[in-house]
């Protein structure tokens, strides 16, 4: 599958560019870059300090509704496959979008969908390369920090891209399987944890994500399960 790319020095939001692709100028897959972003958006609302130096993705494309589960924990997965391969150790996936290397937060995701006819997924992705901003809420670290292994932007854009097209995109995947991958590397698993949803915290053991991807929280030998929310 070949992707246009959007290249820009300087953007608002790769995410609110690939928004206006598809619902203004009817393109409905390709690749938002920016150098640097000067309204980038994390979940909840919440800002994404974006200075230049650090990587700032976004991919879009039609999808299935059936498929929309699995993606977020397949991309998860492949970006840490990527890290793995600049040497980077300890990198675990933290539900439901993000990733950590050494209980620091490294990389965020945004995932939005648009129903045009058919649903289209904007997949959002912001990974510190070169610096991270101080957040009050949880610790954060950039890669030039953890590997020794230079890391050209240029170049992982490409290794994202290449794992967007061979195996993300339209691809057949086993739920069962990512799920089980997923789960090998979730961030605190087995682990006493406070999960919010909806400004309800939650306390529990983390039992990682079921098969349909939903979080586990044990508690009192019972088991709740969660489809929204974050651990806090
Ligand atoms: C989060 O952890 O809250 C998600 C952060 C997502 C940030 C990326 S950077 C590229 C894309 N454009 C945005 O405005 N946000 C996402």
């Amino acid at each position: 599958m070949s992707l246009p790319i959007f290249n820009f020095t300087k953007i608002e939001s790769t995410n609110d560019f690939a928004r206006s692709l598809i619902t203004e100028h009817k393109i409905f897959k390709g690749i938002v870059i920016a150098d640097e972003q000067t309204k980038g958006r994390g979940r909840y609302g919440n800002k994404w300090n974006s200075p230049k130096g650090n990587l700032y993705f976004t991919v879009f494309f039609p999808i299935l509704r059936s498929n929309l589960k699995k993606i977020q924990f397949l991309v998860q997965l492949q970006i840490r496959n990527i890290l793995k391969n600049y040497n980077i150790k300890n990198v675990s996936l933290k539900w439901p979008n993000d990733l950590y290397i050494n209980n620091k937060k490294v990389c965020g995701i945004l995932q939005e969908s648009i129903v045009l006819g058919k649903l289209y997924l904007i997949i959002g992705i912001g990974i510190n390369v070169k610096s991270s901003p101080k957040i009050k809420k949880y610790p954060t670290t950039y890669l030039n920090k953890e590997t020794k292994k230079k890391i050209i932007l240029t170049e992982l854009v490409d290794k994202l891209k290449k794992a967007f097209v061979s195996k993300i995109i339209d691809k057949k995947y086993s739920f069962k399987k990512i799920v089980k991958d997923w789960n090998k590397y979730a961030f605190n698993r087995n682990k006493f944890i406070n999960f919010k949803l909806n400004n309800k915290i939650y306390k529990g053991i983390f039992r990682g994500i079921n098969n349909n991807g939903a979080l586990i929280l044990e508690h009192n030998n019972q088991k709740d399960y969660f489809t929204h929310g974050s651990l806090v």
